[in-house]
C-alpha cells in the first residue's frame, strides 16, 4: 500500500523528518508541496488529487499555525481516495494551533486528521530575541528525542492508528487573556501582514549577487535584477526564511518598520545540518523526478 508524504521545508528540519519517514515506511513517496503549488495553473483551477490510500503532510510551524503554502495546498487537495491522513509539524517550541486549522479545512471534505504529531527542532527564525544556534551537543540530544518520536510515528502510520500529540508549548505570558489575544494576532500577522509589508526583507552591502536566494525561494518571489535580489510584489512570500538562512554572506536582513531597524544584523543563521541549498531547491522541481 503506497504512502504519500507531502512536505514543505524552508531550512531542512521538516525535510529531514519527511526523508527519515520515507526511509522507514515501505512503498512511500516524497512529494514537495512547493512544486505542486507553483505548477498548479490558476486558470484551470484544478484540485490536486491524492492518489495514495495513506497520506501525510510534514511542515514547519509558522506563527503558531500552518505555513501559508500548506494552507493553500490543503484547500486544493482532493482526499476522496484517502483512507488515512496524518500531519507532522516541526517547531521551535511554542504552542501550536495548526492541527485545528487543518481540521477546519478538511471539514469541508467531510474528513479529519487521523493522527497528528509535533516534533521540537531547532528554531530557524533569527529575528527572535531568544534565537541561538544549537551546539553539536544540543543537536545530538535533540536527535535522540527525534528518533524516538519517529519510532512512534512509524508504528502509528504503518498500523493506521489514531494518535494526537499534545499541542502545548511556550506561550506568551502568564495571563490567559493576553495569550488568547496574542495567539490570534500572531498567525494573522504571519499570514496576512508580513507577506505584504513593502520592505520586509532587504540586502545590505555584503550582497554579492550570487543568486542563491533566488534559487532557494520556494514561492518564486525573488528575482535577481542587476545582481541584486528583488522581492516581486505580485508573488506571495511563503515566509519560509530560506533566503535569509541560506545567504552565504548573511546579507539578507529583516527590517522592522515599527522599530525602524534591522532585526537580524549581528544574528547567526540556521539550516539543518543535512540540508544543503540543493536539498531546498529540489522542492521546486517536478515531483515525478524525486
Ligand atoms: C516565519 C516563521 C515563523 C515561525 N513561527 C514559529 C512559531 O510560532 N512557533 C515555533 O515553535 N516555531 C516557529 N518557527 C520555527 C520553525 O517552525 C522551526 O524552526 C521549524 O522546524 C523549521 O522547519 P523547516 O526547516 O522545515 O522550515 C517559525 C519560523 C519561521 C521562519
Amino acid at each position: 500500500m503506497i504512502t504519500d508524504i507531502y512536505y514543505f521545508s524552508g531550512t531542512g528540519n521538516s525535510l529531514y523528518i519527511a526523508r527519515e519517514l520515507h526511509n522507514r515506511i515501505p512503498d512511500s513517496r516524497l512529494i514537495p508541496i512547493a512544486a505542486l503549488l507553483n505548477r498548479r495553473s490558476k486558470k484551470t483551477n484544478k484540485n490536486i488529487k491524492a492518489t495514495a490510500k495513506t497520506n501525510g503532510i510534514v511542515f514547519p510551524c509558522h506563527g503558531l499555525t500552518i505555513p501559508i503554502p500548506v494552507k493553500k495546498f490543503l484547500r486544493y487537495l482532493d482526499l476522496t481516495s484517502s483512507e488515512y491522513l496524518f500531519a507532522i509539524a516541526t517547531r521551535g517550541g511554542t504552542i501550536f494551533h495548526g492541527f485545528e486549522a487543518i481540521d477546519k479545512i478538511l471539514h469541508n471534505q467531510g474528513t479529519r486528521l487521523d493522527a497528528s504529531f509535533i516534533i521540537n527542532m531547532a528554531m530557524n527564525d533569527p529575528k527572535l530575541k531568544s534565537f541561538t544556534i544549537p551546539s553539536t551537543k544540543e543537536l545530538y540530544t535533540l536527535e535522540k528525542i527525534i528518533q524516538t518520536k519517529l519510532n512512534l510515528i512509524q508504528d502509528t502510520v504503518i498500523n493506521h492508528k489514531s494518535y494526537h500529540d499534545n499541542i502545548n508549548g511556550v506561550t506568551f505570558s502568564r495571563f490567559n487573556s493576553l495569550n488568547y489575544i496574542l495567539e490570534r494576532i500572531v498567525p494573522f500577522a504571519v499570514h496576512h501582514i508580513s507577506p505584504k509589508v513593502k520592505k520586509y526583507f532587504y540586502t545590505d552591502s555584503k550582497c554579492t549577487g550570487c543568486g542563491i536566494c533566488e534559487k532557494v525561494c520556494l514561492s518564486e518571489k525573488i528575482k535577481i535584477v542587476n545582481d541584486r535580489p528583488i522581492w516581486q510584489k505580485n508573488k506571495t512570500c511563503y515566509m519560509c526564511y530560506a533566503c535569509l538562512n541560506y545567504c552565504p554572506t548573511q546579507s539578507i536582513q529583516i527590517y522592522s518598520k515599527f522599530y525602524m531597524k534591522s532585526f537580524t544584523e549581528e544574528k547567526e543563521r540556521y539550516s539543518h545540518p543535512y540540508a544543503l541549498v540543493k536539498d531546498i531547491v529540489i522542492q521546486k522541481l517536478d515531483p515525478t523526478t524525486h
